[in-house]
């Protein structure tokens, strides 16, 4: 059965790429999430990442209580294939096009292979489109948002664990120093945290000298003796074997999919490590943008939006511990009863 509230999958005019547009829910409002521009087998395995990545933009917003619906855009390029400007200019206007065609029912803006100066070429066709570059009175960059989100999960987590959400005197080691992860590790530092940190690219070794981190080999900084691991890099940082390893007593970070095989929280919550869901921890980016771009909050409602991540934290903490459930777990019904209450004809409850 399709979960989903509209599927477009058009050929592009100009570029004859498959563009493909999932709506997966507007109960809580018009659509939104970024543009995935990346390689696939088959454009079928791009129609499957599109179906499920809108579907976890649903829950994203559902629990961070924010009045957007999940979609998602996949433009699937040939194995191989790459893109000289001038055609992805045409696959950007292909994808304009189908957007504008929706009327607003869905919004995009960045993900894995687009950038804030792709969505100014979209911006050219239509408005429905977030994270333009600052100079064109977009939101731009959204890392520094996702890094402050990702800090307001912490604060969370050390109030449950440790009575307090000052992060001084704390023991992190954050994996992966790239845009999330090193404005991460600099406002960490900032507040007198200790760092562990690594990065597969030496060259990230100069941030860690600079805010006087140790450095760890990547493939055992998941292992490293420190209060909360952090993973900010790529997916499935966590592994069963790897779960085993943690001497850690939470794992908490903005990178995606960080579990290898969904059944690792399970394993976690057994060891009695706090896992906070990645798509909880990483929402301060798009929190932010859609706040400002979509919503038209001003900046200092968008900051508070984000910063209210440490409340759907402790929140979801609260509640898996509670009633006996894993962090993951808590989170997914949260978006249920969320979505739940606003589909209900008697209207929304505060679910
Ligand atoms: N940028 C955002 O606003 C945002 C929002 C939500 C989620 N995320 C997620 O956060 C993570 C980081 O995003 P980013 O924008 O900082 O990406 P980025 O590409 O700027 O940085 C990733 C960094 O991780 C490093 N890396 C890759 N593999 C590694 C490994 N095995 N061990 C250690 N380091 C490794 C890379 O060298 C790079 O420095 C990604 O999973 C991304 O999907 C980012």
């Amino acid at each position: 059965m399709l979960d989903h509230e509209q599927v477009v999958v058009r050929t592009g005019r100009r570029s004859r790429l498959p563009v493909i547009v999932a709506v997966h829910s507007t109960a809580l409002g018009p659509a939104a999430g970024g543009l995935r521009l990346w390689h696939y087998p088959d454009w079928r395995d791009g129609l499957t990442d599109a179906l499920r990545l809108s579907a976890a933009m649903t829950a994203k917003f559902a629990v961070a209580g924010l009045p957007s619906g999940g979609g998602k855009a996949v433009v699937a390029l040939p194995e191989g294939a790459v893109l000289e400007p001038e055609r992805r200019g045409a696959v950007l206007e292909d994808v304009a096009d189908t957007i504008e065609s929706l009327g607003g029912t869905y919004t995009t803006g960045p993900d894995v292979g687009t950038g804030p100066d792709d969505m100014a070429v979209i911006g050219r066709t239509t408005p429905h489109v977030f994270c333009r570059p600052a100079r064109l009175g977009g939101s731009g960059d959204s890392s520094p948002h996702t890094a402050r989100g990702t800090l307001a999960a912490l604060r969370a987590v050390g109030r449950r664990l440790y009575g307090t959400g000052r992060l001084d005197g704390r023991r992190l080691a954050v994996a992966g120093l790239g845009r999330v992860g090193a404005g991460l590790a600099r406002l960490l530092a900032a507040e007198g945290a200790a760092l562990t940190v690594t990065d597969v690219d030496p060259a990230k070794r100069r941030i860690g000298d600079e805010l006087g981190a140790d450095w760890a080999a990547p493939d055992e900084i998941h292992a490293a003796d420190v209060d909360i691991v952090v993973p900010a890099a790529l997916g499935s940082f966590l592994t069963r074997n790897g779960v085993a390893e943690l001497r850690c007593r939470a794992v908490v970070g903005p990178a995606n999919n960080q579990l290898a095989t969904p059944d690792v929280a399970d394993l976690l919550h057994r060891r009695g490590i706090v896992w906070v869901p990645d798509y909880v921890a990483s929402a301060g980016g798009v929190i932010h943008a859609v706040s400002v771009e979509v919503h038209r909050l001003a900046a200092e409602e968008a900051r508070a939006r984000v910063d209210a991540i440490e409340d759907t934290v402790s929140e979801l903490l609260h509640t898996a511990e509670s009633r006996g459930r894993t962090p993951a777990q808590a989170a997914d019904e949260l978006a249920r009863r969320r979505l739940d209450a606003a589909s209900d004809p008697a209207g929304p409850s505060a679910a």
